[in-house]
């Protein structure tokens, strides 16, 4: 068993140290965050888990030998892109990162050396699919789980990764939603998932009306509810369509984060929004006509026979090469 405060390395004679040190860093299992050690004839390197592999690749350079001993610790723990010599894209979920499936391994390993919080690494294999809007993952490093606990805006959101639909990078939206509550407010959220729109929303004292057909979901929204200490909140398992339309007229914020098929929930939600209320309304657009769904937002008020008139419109975020995921807050009248 190895003493406490000492891990592993390699022992190599100094001549061979540098090429050690880059083939080591290649491959990412170079511990940056422990300090080389070198005495007169040897150098001693900090090392990650290796396979055999990476064994047989290093004795291709020269001999070395096993030595365990204390390193001390980098002051600087060098940030993921300085390990990897390029920025990777990833998302962190609670415990979990979700990097790209391009080189996995590699960041994954970066990751966990930099950053202990993490627990767990998944790449996804396939993309945003499906009615629930989940993906598939593939387990890449660490514990073999997708279910974790997500803080944003001093709430918590359990949730199975895999069964249901969350991203951390909607966390400044939901606050500007958020910003514009006031107590009391009837505020429906159509496509609701595990809730961060909702229950923050709800911990604004706003009278919230939860919704998703996901059930997965929605037994997450009701455990973080639950856990989160909110109890002004209505949760509905089902079709928007269907169960938006017992809600008529009565809601001061709509909230329609569904951007890939909003607009054919739009009767009901316009239908459920009272007189000067607002429908937050998610879209993905092409670059060239980043708000095109005004269209069909307009031509749906018109069906009813409401007016409706812009009062935001917004990138918040991009999508995919020339695709951004738009909002269109707008009032109805009447
Ligand atoms: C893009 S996710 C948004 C979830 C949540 N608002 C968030 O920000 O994390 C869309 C959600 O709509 C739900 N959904 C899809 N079709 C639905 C429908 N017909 N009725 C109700 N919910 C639906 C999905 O299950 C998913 O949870």
């Amino acid at each position: 068993m190895m003493m406490s405060g000492v891990s592993r390395g390699l022992k190599v004679e100094r001549i061979h140290g540098e090429q050690f040190r880059k083939a080591l860093i290649e491959m990412g299992i170079f511990d940056h965050c422990r300090k080389i050690i070198s005495d007169e004839s040897n150098v001693y390197l900090p090392v990650l888990e290796m396979d055999e592999q990476a064994a047989a690749r290093l004795r291709q350079i020269a001999k070395f030998e096993w030595e365990d001993r204390y390193f001390q610790p980098e002051k600087h723990n060098p940030t993921p892109e300085e390990l990897l010599g390029f920025r990777p894209s990833f998302d962190v979920v609670g415990d979990i990162a979700i990097v790209e499936d391009i080189d996995a391994e590699r960041v994954a390993r970066a990751l966990m050396s930099c950053n202990k919080s993490i627990r767990t690494i998944i790449a996804p294999v396939s993309g945003v699919e499906g009615e629930f809007r989940t993906r598939r993952f593939r387990h890449v490093a660490g514990e073999v789980r997708t279910i974790t606990t997500h803080k944003e805006h001093g709430l918590s959101y359990r949730m199975d990764l895999e069964s249901v639909y969350f991203t951390p990078r909607l966390g400044t939206e939901r606050l500007r939603i958020a910003s514009q509550i006031r107590p009391n407010d009837v505020v429906l959220d159509m496509f609701a998932g595990v809730g961060p729109f909702a229950l923050l929303i709800a911990k604004r004292k706003a009278k919230v009306i939860a919704m998703d057909k996901n059930p997965v979901a929605v037994k997450y929204l009701r455990e973080n509810a639950r856990k989160n200490k909110i109890e002004d909140i209505e949760i509905l398992e089902g079709d928007a369509n269907e169960l938006a339309l017992r809600y008529v007229g009565i809601a001061d914020h709509v909230i329609m984060n569904l951007p890939h098929s909003a607009s054919k929930f739009l009767i009901p939600a316009i239908g459920a929004v009272k007189s000067g209320g607002i429908v937050h309304y998610y879209a993905i657009a092409p670059k060239e006509d980043l708000f095109r769904d005004w269209t069909m937002i307009a031509s749906a008020a018109e069906q009813i026979g409401v007016g409706v008139e812009l009062a935001y419109q917004g990138v918040v975020r991009s999508y995919a090469p020339r695709r951004f995921n738009v909002v269109i807050d707008f009032r109805v009248s009447r």
